[in-house]
């Protein structure tokens, strides 16, 4: 609600998301409206759609304010914005590998307040987040591990935002499934990382077209994105076999109706069956090519268990659900002090 004379409108955490400094920085004008929090309760519009960031938003060169708000339903438009900076950044060859790392840092930031929104309870959110640091250390220390990073920024921002995404999605329903050991997680985390690595192989003429536009032989092409991820990582020291297998397995299901060998769950790769829902779901609730526009994550569940005919291993649904059951937690927006 909206006071005439302050101009302050109402903080209520389930319209808004908080928005780090460097995200609205990041920009050359603001995707969508930008707004200052005043008091626990109280906003403000700061800057509006289109205006240009840096020029117009003096507020932002004061190092204390840090609370940035933005409506929840134009999250996505700043995140797919952030998406591209990060695309051309981590291709750059002339930016040191600290800086893409650091800017890869920031754009899980993004990703993760965008799986906020589709529901995801706050106790799982946070352990993703921590396995996410501990992988982006990983990468950051092998070269070959961030080479390969830096070819998915390039492809597509679908594709970055995606594969992060799935990524979190993987660790949070391996977590909620019982799995504690760091290093599986963080294999997991990885894997969703890197499953779609083949698509960087594809021509943009196929990356670009969804999928229910494709001939019978372009989709069949379309499936080699597979096949040539395996290819890709197969050659690097850093991958381990269970990544491989995720990759390889990640369009597999248990009703063995999927591709390239069209296996049965009992044949999977225990990893592979997290990455295969949790792809398809990153891929229902965060919007992209195939579906403009994003289902909720019930309504994405519901898709699958009905209309797909739940053809994911049964336990990791299960724990999906897990993940998703808002805790007491959730809806806090946590305000550095
Ligand atoms: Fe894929
Ligand atoms: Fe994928």
């Amino acid at each position: 609600m909206e006071n005439k004379k302050s101009g302050a409108i109402d903080l209520n955490v389930t319209d808004f998301m908080p928005i780090t400094r460097q995200e609205i920085l990041a920009v050359n004008s603001l995707p969508v409206d930008i707004f200052l929090k005043i008091s626990d309760t109280k906003i403000v519009l700061i800057g509006r759609k289109g205006s240009r960031s840096l020029d117009d938003l003096h507020v932002l060169d004061n190092e204390v304010v840090s609370e940035f708000y933005v409506r929840k339903n134009e999250y996505r438009d700043c995140v797919g914005q952030n998406l591209t900076i990060a695309g051309i950044i981590i291709s750059k060859s002339d930016i040191s590998d600290p800086t893409k790392t650091e800017f890869l840092t920031r754009t899980a930031f993004s990703v993760f307040n965008e799986i906020e929104s589709v529901g995801f309870n706050h106790e799982s959110l946070e352990h993703a987040k921590l396995v996410s640091k501990s992988i982006q250390n990983l990468i950051s220390s092998k070269p070959d591990l961030l080479s390969v990073l830096n070819m998915l920024g390039t492809v597509s921002d679908d594709l970055l935002r995606h594969s992060m995404a799935a990524s979190a999605v993987s660790v949070m329903i391996a977590k909620a499934m019982g799995w504690t050991v760091q290093a599986t997680l963080e294999k997991v985390a990885l894997g969703g990382l890197l499953h779609d690595i083949g698509m960087k192989e594809l021509p943009s003429d196929i990356l670009t077209k969804p999928r229910y536009e494709m001939t019978p032989e372009e989709r069949l092409y379309y499936e080699t994105h597979v096949t040539r991820g395996v290819e890709i990582l197969s050659t690097m020291p850093s991958v381990a076999d269970d990544i491989i297998a995720m990759t390889m397995e990640h369009h597999e299901n248990a009703l063995g109706q999927g591709y390239p060998r069209r296996i049965r769950d009992f044949k999977m790769n225990p990893l592979a069956k997290i990455i295969a829902l949790s792809d398809c779901f990153c891929e229902l609730t965060l919007k992209n090519i195939n579906y403009p526009m994003p289902r909720s994550s019930e309504d994405a569940i519901n898709y699958i268990e009905n209309t797909m005919g739940q053809p994911f291993s049964k336990p990791a649904l299960f724990a999906l659900r897990k993940a998703l059951t808002k805790s007491s937690n959730i809806g806090v927006v946590k305000i550095a002090s």
